[in-house]
């Protein structure tokens, strides 16, 4: 059933009241110079829209993994000032998250004001789901807001727990944008209904693959654990990245999944990545012994893209080889191509967040594809079917 949303509350409960927001300003820098800012520019529509109805919009977010304790290198501080330039508005920013002081910082705003805690992970409780922290949390707005889908998967105080003790609990924008997209990809897709998924360990794909088997109409596979289907085929894989203790599970999928299972038919290998340049393609049964799978050949790439042309809804999680070292960024950068295509003609193209979404984007081609996810970890949950902690604590939408 669906969530409630933001959308969903009536004027007299936005004006006036403190609106506790959970967002994912989880965010690369390098010192305190953010590197990209997508994160952060994905949260300003639930942002504006709660300024818009006159609320007083208090924003928690985690950054990095600072182990429980206050460390400065993860403040959000330098996010707070960034948020203010993508606002053009002044934004507050408060040091404690979980005090009286932080409390008197939230009471202290005016209507449509902004305010920034402290990085949630600076505290013990957090990651635990603590109790009392989530009450803790709870003091700082009137209601509550995730809309923090990158880590929905995460079952923490500012994610979760705090929902039990401040209600209304809703979804934000954002939240609601990723699972119209990836929920209805998933209920019901305009078909035929393709995955594309890669990444270097099969291990990590399985649960998606076996999720997605009966939903689509095919799944094409790539990255470095195409090998470990290569394995499976007793073909020989050279140097490549192969899971040994994941061969037999491969056969089976191999078995069960018959035609719907597209597996590469080349592969660009070379003796190492630092020797990429020295890349060449063979067919997926010629793989050097001294030598490693590193991307899709041409071949695959040429045809995984006419595949791509005649879905209508592609869902796409994982590099379909080591896309951060030309030559080896050529059977991504198909993908991402004939995604951008796809979309254009019309087909609904989703992109799960983490490495897909950064390839994408190193194509240029982000704002050419249906939708990029901002979660990584929480979309690829989402694709496993798994309930996210973040989104089952919201309220239901009213019939
Ligand atoms: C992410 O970047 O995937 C989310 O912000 C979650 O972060 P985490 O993996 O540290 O929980």
């Amino acid at each position: 059933m669906a969530k409630r949303t933001i959308s969903d509350l009536r004027s007299d409960e936005l004006r006036g009241r403190r609106a506790l927001v959970r967002v994912d300003f989880n965010v690369p820098l390098d010192g305190t110079c953010i590197t990209d800012d997508t994160r952060i520019r994905a949260a300003i529509p639930t942002i504006k829209a709660l300024i818009a109805g006159g609320a007083r919009v208090v924003l928690l977010s985690h950054l990095g993994r600072p182990k429980a304790k206050v460390d400065p290198q993860y403040s959000l501080a330098p996010v707070a000032a960034h948020l203010a330039k993508l606002l053009n508005a002044p934004v507050h920013f408060c040091a404690e998250t979980d005090s009286d002081t932080a409390v008197a910082a939230t009471q202290s705003l005016e209507d449509g004001e902004v305010i920034v805690m402290e990085n949630t992970r600076f505290l013990p409780g957090e990651e635990k789901n603590d109790e009392a922290l989530s009450k803790a949390f709870a003091r700082l707005g009137d209601f509550y807001v995730n809309d923090a889908f990158g880590t929905a998967h995460r079952a923490h105080s500012s994610t979760a727990g705090v929902a039990a003790f401040l209600r209304p609990a809703v979804a934000g924008l954002l939240m609601q944008k990723e699972l119209d997209y990836l929920g209805h990809a998933l209920e019901k897709p305009k078909r035929p209904f393709i995955a594309i998924l890669g990444g270097s360990k099969i291990s990590g794909k399985i649960d998606v693959i076996e999720a997605l088997l009966p939903k689509v109409d095919g799944i094409l596979i790539g990255g470095a654990m195409a090998c470990t289907f290569f394995e499976a085929m007793e073909f020989e894989t050279g140097e490549s990245l192969v899971e040994d203790d994941r061969v037999e599970m491969a056969e089976d999928l191999i078995e069960r999944a018959g035609f719907r299972l597209t597996l590469p038919h080349d592969a660009m290998v070379a003796p190492s990545i630092e020797e990429a340049s020295s890349a060449h393609a063979v067919k997926r049964d010629a793989i050097p012994e001294d030598e490693a799978m590193l991307d899709i050949g041409p071949d695959s790439a040429a045809s995984y893209a006419r595949a791509i042309l005649t879905a209508k809804t592609i869902v796409w999680n994982g590099p379909m080889g080591v896309f951060e070292k030309p030559p080896l960024d050529a059977g991504t950068m198909a993908v991402a191509r004939a995604m951008a295509e796809a979309t254009a003609k019309g087909a609904t193209t989703i992109v799960g967040g983490g490495d897909s979404a950064a390839a994408v984007e190193q194509a240029g081609l982000s704002n050419q594809m249906s939708h990029v996810s901002t979660g990584g970890g929480a979309s690829l949950e989402f694709l496993e079917g798994k309930k996210l902690p973040g989104v089952e604590c919201l309220d239901e939408q009213e019939r």
